[in-house]
Protein backbone atom coordinates (compact mmCIF):
# COMPACT_ATOMS: atom_id res chain seq x y z
CA UNK A 1 0.00 0.00 0.00
CA UNK A 2 1.57 3.42 -1.00
CA UNK A 3 2.12 6.08 1.49
CA UNK A 4 -1.14 8.10 1.16
CA UNK A 5 -3.43 5.44 1.60
CA UNK A 6 -2.09 4.66 4.93
CA UNK A 7 -4.49 5.34 8.26
CA UNK A 8 -4.44 8.58 8.60
CA UNK A 9 -5.87 8.86 5.51
CA UNK A 10 -9.51 7.91 6.16
CA UNK A 11 -13.05 7.49 4.40
CA UNK A 12 -16.46 9.00 5.89
CA UNK A 13 -20.16 9.83 4.37
CA UNK A 14 -20.42 13.59 3.24
CA UNK A 15 -21.91 16.27 4.92
CA UNK A 16 -22.92 19.92 4.53
CA UNK A 17 -20.09 21.13 6.18
CA UNK A 18 -18.00 19.44 3.22
CA UNK A 19 -19.59 21.38 1.02
CA UNK A 20 -17.28 24.27 0.67
CA UNK A 21 -13.97 22.86 0.40
CA UNK A 22 -15.65 20.23 -2.25
CA UNK A 23 -16.91 23.22 -4.11
CA UNK A 24 -13.29 24.52 -4.38
CA UNK A 25 -12.26 21.07 -5.55
CA UNK A 26 -14.95 20.88 -8.07
CA UNK A 27 -13.55 24.36 -9.40
CA UNK A 28 -9.80 23.15 -10.19
CA UNK A 29 -11.15 20.09 -11.66
CA UNK A 30 -13.53 20.74 -14.19
CA UNK A 31 -14.67 23.11 -16.74
CA UNK A 32 -18.18 22.24 -15.59
CA UNK A 33 -18.34 21.61 -11.84
CA UNK A 34 -21.02 20.76 -10.41
CA UNK A 35 -22.73 23.58 -7.84
CA UNK A 36 -23.10 23.28 -4.29
CA UNK A 37 -26.79 23.06 -5.11
CA UNK A 38 -25.74 19.95 -7.08
CA UNK A 39 -24.24 18.53 -4.01
CA UNK A 40 -27.23 19.61 -1.40
CA UNK A 41 -29.39 18.15 -3.50
CA UNK A 42 -27.53 14.54 -3.48
CA UNK A 43 -27.34 14.83 -0.11
CA UNK A 44 -31.00 15.30 0.10
CA UNK A 45 -31.88 12.73 -2.30
CA UNK A 46 -29.76 10.36 0.31
CA UNK A 47 -27.40 9.49 -2.49
CA UNK A 48 -24.44 7.42 -1.38
CA UNK A 49 -21.97 10.25 -0.58
CA UNK A 50 -18.34 9.69 0.76
CA UNK A 51 -15.31 11.84 1.30
CA UNK A 52 -12.02 10.92 1.97
CA UNK A 53 -10.03 13.08 4.27
CA UNK A 54 -6.12 13.80 4.20
CA UNK A 55 -4.42 16.43 7.39
CA UNK A 56 -7.89 17.27 8.31
CA UNK A 57 -9.23 18.21 5.15
CA UNK A 58 -11.11 16.31 2.07
CA UNK A 59 -9.51 15.50 -0.83
CA UNK A 60 -11.49 12.89 -2.87
CA UNK A 61 -15.42 12.40 -2.71
CA UNK A 62 -17.64 10.30 -4.91
CA UNK A 63 -21.25 10.38 -5.12
CA UNK A 64 -23.49 7.57 -6.64
CA UNK A 65 -27.62 7.08 -6.91
CA UNK A 66 -28.99 2.91 -6.18
CA UNK A 67 -32.37 2.49 -7.49
CA UNK A 68 -33.99 -0.35 -8.93
CA UNK A 69 -30.40 -2.42 -8.52
CA UNK A 70 -28.63 -0.11 -10.42
CA UNK A 71 -26.14 1.63 -9.03
CA UNK A 72 -25.30 5.25 -11.31
CA UNK A 73 -21.70 6.91 -10.01
CA UNK A 74 -22.14 10.61 -10.16
CA UNK A 75 -18.98 12.14 -9.27
CA UNK A 76 -15.71 10.71 -8.55
CA UNK A 77 -12.96 13.24 -7.95
CA UNK A 78 -9.78 13.25 -6.39
CA UNK A 79 -8.06 16.87 -5.43
CA UNK A 80 -5.45 17.75 -8.25
CA UNK A 81 -2.30 17.76 -5.97
CA UNK A 82 -3.35 14.67 -4.82
CA UNK A 83 -4.27 12.34 -8.28
CA UNK A 84 -2.12 9.84 -9.22
CA UNK A 85 -1.53 8.01 -5.89
CA UNK A 86 -3.73 5.13 -6.12
CA UNK A 87 -6.79 7.21 -4.58
CA UNK A 88 -9.05 7.39 -7.23
CA UNK A 89 -9.07 3.44 -7.83
CA UNK A 90 -9.46 2.97 -4.02
CA UNK A 91 -12.66 4.96 -3.87
CA UNK A 92 -14.00 3.65 -6.54
CA UNK A 93 -13.60 0.31 -4.78
CA UNK A 94 -15.26 1.82 -2.02
CA UNK A 95 -18.15 2.68 -4.25
CA UNK A 96 -18.19 -0.74 -5.84
CA UNK A 97 -18.63 -2.42 -2.32
CA UNK A 98 -21.88 0.29 -1.01
CA UNK A 99 -23.66 -0.33 -4.37
CA UNK A 100 -23.28 -4.29 -3.69
CA UNK A 101 -24.34 -3.62 -0.08
CA UNK A 102 -27.05 -1.68 -1.34
CA UNK A 103 -27.93 -4.65 -4.02
CA UNK A 104 -27.40 -3.17 -6.88
CA UNK A 105 -25.71 -5.54 -9.44
CA UNK A 106 -24.73 -3.35 -12.15
CA UNK A 107 -23.43 -0.04 -12.00
CA UNK A 108 -23.03 2.50 -14.56
CA UNK A 109 -21.62 5.74 -15.30
CA UNK A 110 -21.16 8.07 -17.98
CA UNK A 111 -17.59 9.86 -18.91
CA UNK A 112 -16.29 12.87 -21.72
CA UNK A 113 -14.60 10.97 -24.32
CA UNK A 114 -12.08 13.08 -23.58
CA UNK A 115 -11.09 12.16 -19.95
CA UNK A 116 -8.07 9.66 -20.63
CA UNK A 117 -7.97 9.23 -17.21
CA UNK A 118 -10.88 8.67 -15.76
CA UNK A 119 -11.72 6.31 -18.58
CA UNK A 120 -8.31 4.38 -18.13
CA UNK A 121 -9.26 3.87 -14.43
CA UNK A 122 -12.57 2.85 -15.36
CA UNK A 123 -11.27 0.53 -17.90
CA UNK A 124 -8.79 -1.18 -15.28
CA UNK A 125 -11.65 -1.52 -12.93
CA UNK A 126 -13.78 -3.41 -14.77
CA UNK A 127 -15.72 -1.34 -16.70
CA UNK A 128 -16.63 -1.87 -20.26
CA UNK A 129 -18.13 0.38 -22.69
CA UNK A 130 -21.59 0.26 -23.23
CA UNK A 131 -22.83 3.41 -25.90
CA UNK A 132 -21.99 6.91 -26.56
CA UNK A 133 -24.42 9.58 -26.18
CA UNK A 134 -23.57 11.80 -29.09
CA UNK A 135 -22.90 15.54 -27.79
CA UNK A 136 -24.43 15.08 -24.24
CA UNK A 137 -21.84 17.70 -22.47
CA UNK A 138 -21.29 21.52 -22.35
CA UNK A 139 -18.02 21.84 -23.59
CA UNK A 140 -15.73 25.43 -24.05
CA UNK A 141 -16.54 24.93 -27.60
CA UNK A 142 -19.63 23.32 -28.41
CA UNK A 143 -20.74 20.31 -26.86
CA UNK A 144 -19.26 16.90 -26.11
CA UNK A 145 -19.95 13.02 -26.45
CA UNK A 146 -20.48 11.50 -23.47
CA UNK A 147 -19.21 7.50 -23.05
CA UNK A 148 -21.68 5.54 -21.16
CA UNK A 149 -19.98 2.41 -18.94
CA UNK A 150 -21.17 -0.21 -16.75
CA UNK A 151 -19.88 -3.05 -14.59
CA UNK A 152 -21.12 -5.72 -12.90
CA UNK A 153 -21.03 -6.11 -9.52
C1 LIG B 1 -10.03 10.31 -12.58
C2 LIG B 1 -9.43 10.55 -11.18
C3 LIG B 1 -10.54 10.39 -10.14
C4 LIG B 1 -8.35 9.48 -10.94
O1 LIG B 1 -7.89 9.64 -9.60
P1 LIG B 1 -6.39 9.27 -9.18
O2 LIG B 1 -6.35 9.19 -7.70
O3 LIG B 1 -5.41 10.15 -9.84
O4 LIG B 1 -6.28 7.78 -9.83
P2 LIG B 1 -5.36 6.59 -9.32
O5 LIG B 1 -4.05 7.10 -8.85
O6 LIG B 1 -6.15 5.73 -8.40
O7 LIG B 1 -5.11 5.85 -10.70
C5 LIG B 1 -5.91 4.74 -11.08
C6 LIG B 1 -5.76 4.50 -12.58
O8 LIG B 1 -6.35 5.57 -13.29
C7 LIG B 1 -5.63 5.79 -14.50
N1 LIG B 1 -5.13 7.16 -14.50
C8 LIG B 1 -5.22 8.05 -13.48
N2 LIG B 1 -4.71 9.24 -13.86
C9 LIG B 1 -4.31 9.09 -15.14
C10 LIG B 1 -3.72 9.97 -16.08
N3 LIG B 1 -3.46 11.25 -15.79
N4 LIG B 1 -3.47 9.50 -17.32
C11 LIG B 1 -3.75 8.22 -17.63
N5 LIG B 1 -4.29 7.33 -16.78
C12 LIG B 1 -4.58 7.77 -15.55
C13 LIG B 1 -4.53 4.77 -14.54
O9 LIG B 1 -5.04 3.61 -15.22
C14 LIG B 1 -4.33 4.47 -13.07
O10 LIG B 1 -3.79 3.21 -12.84
P3 LIG B 1 -2.18 3.06 -12.69
O11 LIG B 1 -1.77 4.03 -11.61
O12 LIG B 1 -2.02 1.63 -12.30
O13 LIG B 1 -1.61 3.43 -14.01
C15 LIG B 1 -8.74 11.93 -11.08
O14 LIG B 1 -7.87 12.10 -12.18
C16 LIG B 1 -9.73 13.10 -11.06
O15 LIG B 1 -10.26 13.45 -10.02
N6 LIG B 1 -9.94 13.73 -12.23
C17 LIG B 1 -10.81 14.91 -12.34
C18 LIG B 1 -12.24 14.56 -12.07
C19 LIG B 1 -12.76 13.53 -13.04
O16 LIG B 1 -12.54 13.61 -14.24
N7 LIG B 1 -13.50 12.55 -12.49
C20 LIG B 1 -14.12 11.51 -13.28
C21 LIG B 1 -15.41 12.01 -13.85
S1 LIG B 1 -16.28 10.71 -14.72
Amino acid sequence: MSAVLESRHRLRPMNPDDLERISRIELASYDHPWSLGNFRDSLHAGYSAWVREADGGVIGYYVMMVAAGEAHLLNLTIAPSWRRHGLGRDLLEHCLDRAREHHADMMFLEVRVSNTAAIALYHSSGFIDLAVRQAYYPAREGREDALIMKREL
